[in-house]
């Protein structure tokens, strides 16, 4: 009876995920075991060290893709529930799959009368998505924060954990260059 429940518990958690993906198309990767383990047994396979081992799977991937959740879950001795449930919970974690390239524009009050909804534009325009989506060729995911905590320097684009302060819609093809072909910045 209870793991009756606890398998409608997941199926509804999965149903949930699945819709946040939308139409998303899901390419699931490959499951490195070696990999995964290393990750866990880094935290002795300890579960209260869930969201570390999380944020370390979410490193390597740039998502938390579905196997290696199910591995975290029979190791730690958890239910899968309860791994998707953190993996919920926190906006750090995504469930879908990003691009190489994560651009975290700031859409707080100070960035927003600064010109930050015109970056976004331009964004958008230029990488052909919409704010959450990631491009076909899988360089860049485009999501939006309320503040980063850096108001004097707004407006502000974090791209891959790097700062942008006073950005402005004419800068933004050459900081998409700066991403798209790092190997010519450097
Ligand atoms: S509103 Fe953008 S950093 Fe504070």
């Amino acid at each position: 009876m209870a793991s009756l429940l606890t398998e409608n518990l997941i199926e509804k958690q999965e149903k949930i995920i699945s819709q946040e993906r939308g139409k998303e198309e899901i390419t699931e990767i490959s499951l490195d075991r070696d990999k995964i383990k290393s990750i866990i047994d880094k935290y002795n396979g300890e579960k209260r060290w869930l969201i570390s081992i999380l944020l370390d799977i979410q490193a390597e991937y740039n998502y938390l893709p579905r196997d290696p959740l199910i591995m975290v879950a029979n190791e730690l001795g958890i239910l899968l529930i309860d791994v998707y449930s953190v993996a919920t919970f926190y906006n750090v974690f995504s469930l879908k799959p990003r691009g190489k390239h994560i651009i975290n524009l700031c859409l707080g009050t100070a960035c927003h009368v600064r010109g930050g909804a015109r970056i976004a534009d331009k964004i958008k325009t230029r990488l052909n998505i919409e704010v959450d989506e990631t491009t076909k060729d899988k360089m860049f995911t485009l999501e939006t924060v309320r503040c980063l905590g850096c108001c004097a320097l707004g407006p502000v684009v974090v791209v891959d954990g790097e700062y942008h302060g006073q950005m402005n819609a004419k800068k933004v093809d050459a900081l998409l260059q700066k991403y798209t072909a790092p190997e010519e910045n450097a």
